[in-house]
């Protein structure tokens, strides 16, 4: 067979550094691949003024799967700035790589597994009613709507004109914000379209069904935000009464789903959210089962097109380390959930079982499983780095 190519993209700060643990996994694993390397972030950003150049693209749209690492976002002026100074006072304008690939591509699904290793050392405890100590077992998978929503970039501060009068024609702008200057609002919209809605709503309860989920939670809030978490929550209603009658089909609002999450975290199964909630929600439930070193993720759209990546960013202090202390599970387990979408499912439970021992065991902990501080002496107060971490994994794939 052909071997399969890999577009890898490994971004910035850290981002270089776990992407390469991760791709050292896959071949150890048995996964043949080619990677060919997309250039994307700040360093193109300064250099070319695109931190997503076309090239990239290119090779996304050749090779379809993605594995990305992490960028590093800055303000505007700061970079605007960091320009290279041929490329300054040229009209480039900074915008996020990622949020550029999402749109690019159409990426509308966003999945964030979060699931409890047993042993990890930061999971979530809480107190029983008769004061024992409870770690309850966390098993969700969360769909985010990934373009539309709150995140949609469609805004004004200062609205004039015909913005200004459809604004005004509401009568609820009218009673809560009829009197104040319009250079004194600022506006975000949040657009649900139904066909993006549709897609995420069947795609969460397409995989409860196929990985035996008994419920799909819905968590928006109807209630007050009426026409968009409104139309998602009918149109969940019918969905599931016409496609999926055997799971059950919860409702949740997201203020209270925060508090729920760490009061029953283990009753949720698959969770369905647009994009602002989803992010939320996928945050406060990484949160559970040991935070940004865990939390993976996948992206995909109609095209065929998909990017895995950790939800952590580059975190730029510690990408000079000369020993790396991160931890490249988040990345590692990004990787695992390519191999589930190009059915390469045996190797995939094959390094989730061998990151599940290496927990376990306990032996191999990197400094946030130990709750250090993350500065370069962890190693010496016992600390994995992130290479000894991947070779432990590495040491037990069978
Ligand atoms: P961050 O996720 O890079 O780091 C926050 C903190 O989380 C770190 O200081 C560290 O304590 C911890 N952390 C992150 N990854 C870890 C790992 N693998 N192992 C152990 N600990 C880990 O977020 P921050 O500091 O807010 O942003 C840094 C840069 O990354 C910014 O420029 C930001 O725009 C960008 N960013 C990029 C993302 C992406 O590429 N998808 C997502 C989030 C932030
Ligand atoms: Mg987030």
């Amino acid at each position: 067979m052909q071997k399969r190519t890999i577009v890898s993209m490994p971004g910035d700060g850290i981002g270089k550094t776990v992407l390469d643990q991760a791709i050292r996994v896959l071949t150890a694993a048995g996964f043949e691949a080619n990677y060919v390397v997309g250039d994307i972030g700040w360093e193109f950003w300064c250099k070319e003024g695109n931190p997503l150049p076309q090239r990239t693209i290119d090779l996304l749209e050749k090779h379809k799967i993605g594995l990305f690492g992490a960028i590093t976002s800055k303000p505007k002026d700061a970079a605007t700035a960091e320009l290279a100074p041929e490329l300054k006072d040229k009209g480039f304008v900074y915008s996020s790589p990622i949020v550029g690939l999402r749109q690019h591509f159409d990426l509308d699904i966003c999945i964030r597994p979060c699931k409890t290793y047993k042993g990890n050392p930061l999971n979530f405890i809480r107190r029983g009613a008769k004061n024992t100590i409870e770690e309850p077992q966390v098993d969700v998978v969360i769909f985010r709507q990934n373009t539309e929503g709150l995140y949609g970039g469609v805004e004004w501060s200062s609205p004039k004109g015909v913005v200004l009068e459809a604004l005004r024609s509401h009568p609820k702008f009218m009673q809560n914000f009829g009197n104040v200057p319009p250079e004194e609002v600022s506006v975000s919209t949040r657009i649900f379209t139904k066909k993006a809605t549709e897609r995420i709503l069947r795609a969460a309860f397409t995989h409860a069904k196929e990985f035996g989920y008994k419920s799909v939670t819905l968590c928006e809030k109807p209630n007050v935000i009426r026409e968009t978490s409104g139309m998602m929550y009918k149109m969940a209603m019918e969905m599931q009464k016409k496609d999926f009658p055997t799971i059950e089909l919860w409702n949740t609002n997201i203020d209270a789903q925060m508090m729920w999450l760490t009061k029953n975290p283990e009753d949720y199964g698959v969770i369905v959210a647009g994009n602002m909630f989803g992010d939320i929600i996928s945050d406060g439930f990484a949160g559970l089962i040991g935070g940004l070193g865990f939390a993976c993720s996948a992206q995909m759209g109609q095209s065929g097109i998909a990017v895995f990546e950790p939800t952590h960013g580059s975190a730029p202090k510690y990408a000079d380390y000369e020993v790396s202390i991160v931890n490249p599970i988040a990345m590692i387990e990004s990787a695992c959930m390519m191999l589930d979408y190009i059915n390469e499912n045996k190797i995939a439970e094959r390094i989730r079982k061998a990151i599940a021992e290496v927990i376990e065991n306990g032996k191999i902990m990197t400094y946030d499983m130990l709750k250090l501080q993350g500065k370069p002496d962890v190693i010496e107060k016992g600390a994995a780095s992130t290479i000894q971490m991947t070779d432990a994994i590495i040491a037990k794939l069978k």
